[in-house]
């Protein structure tokens, strides 16, 4: 399936995990992708792999004037962008471990979640639309997460970050959905990563009890949505937050329990 053919994508946090399975699904579909990333060498490695449609490109989604530089360079290069992924996110150990609950996560770590998590995406939106309504056309992709939807009892900065790009993905459908624009969150629930891995590896299986799928999602599954709301299939769907998360925001808080206690209620089987 070419569904991508002659589209220009960019993609940020392509150095790893989701992003790095975007970019290798979206290239599989027909799409140049500028890959972009803080960790240059994840961007590098990737486009040595997928060969010459895959512009890999240094990026700090925080910084404006890098951001600007990145979509400047691809306009010169291709003349177009038609599809911006905002997917990075601050996900690196040390972070996740000090976001813990509302009256104790450190200032500079929330300030420093929001900076990424949120500005990063409002600068890269406010950089691609002049672009995109130029052309008089494109997708704007938002990474979030189910942890938008409810409560956790820690990453306050996070979760908050995640429903503030909610919000930002329904304020750009809004704006800019008559002039071509379409706006789109994705909300995956917990996906197998190495960045997974490495952070929580203890989590999976307790995880997995609430899921109503037999396994976790891997970053080929988020990365078919990706490239459905990049290809102009996806033409009558803007302003929504999508969740794919093995159905965990589906059901009662009590699921798995109940599950288990249905069980103890099951006749003994004859033997
Ligand atoms: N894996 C999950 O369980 C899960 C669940 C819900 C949402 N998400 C979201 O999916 C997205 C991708 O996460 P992932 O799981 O693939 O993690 P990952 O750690 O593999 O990827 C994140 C990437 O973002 C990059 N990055 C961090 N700060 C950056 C910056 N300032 N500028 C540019 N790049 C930067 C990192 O270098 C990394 O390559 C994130 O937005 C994350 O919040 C992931």
């Amino acid at each position: 399936m070419e569904r991508l053919k002659d589209k220009v994508i960019m993609v940020t946090g392509a150095g790893g995990g989701i992003g790095s399975a975007s970019v290798e699904r979206f290239v599989a579909e027909g799409a140049t992708v500028v890959a972009a990333d803080l960790f240059e060498q994840g961007v590098r490695d990737l486009a040595g792999r997928l060969g010459a449609r895959v512009v890999p490109t240094a990026i700090d989604i925080a910084d404006e004037d890098s951001f600007r530089s990145v979509i400047d360079a691809t306009m010169e290069q291709f003349g177009r962008l038609d599809v911006l992924f905002n997917n990075a996110a601050l996900t690196d150990r040390d972070i996740q471990h000090r976001d813990t609950t509302a009256a104790e996560v450190p200032l500079e770590v929330w300030n420093r979640t929001l900076a990424v998590n949120l500005t990063g995406y409002l600068i890269g939106c406010r950089h691609a639309i002049p672009r995109m309504l130029a052309q008089g056309s494109g997708s704007i992709i938002n990474m979030a997460s189910n942890g938008a939807l409810a409560g956790d009892s820690v990453r306050t900065a996070y979760c908050t970050s995640k429903a503030a790009v909610v919000a930002l993905t329904k304020n750009i459908a809004t704006q800019y959905g008559k002039k071509g624009i379409r706006c789109n969150a994705i909300l995956p629930g917990p996906v197998i990563t190495e960045t997974f891995r490495k952070v929580a590896p203890e989590l999976e299986p307790m995880l997995k009890r609430h899921a109503l799928t037999p396994e976790l999602g891997v970053p080929e599954d988020i990365a078919g949505l990706a490239a459905y709301l990049a290809a102009d299939e996806s033409r009558y769907m803007t302003g929504q937050a999508l969740s794919m998360d093995g159905g965990l925001s589906a059901h009662h808080p009590h699921y798995a329990d109940f599950e288990d206690y249905l069980a103890g209620l099951a006749p003994a089987a004859d033997t």
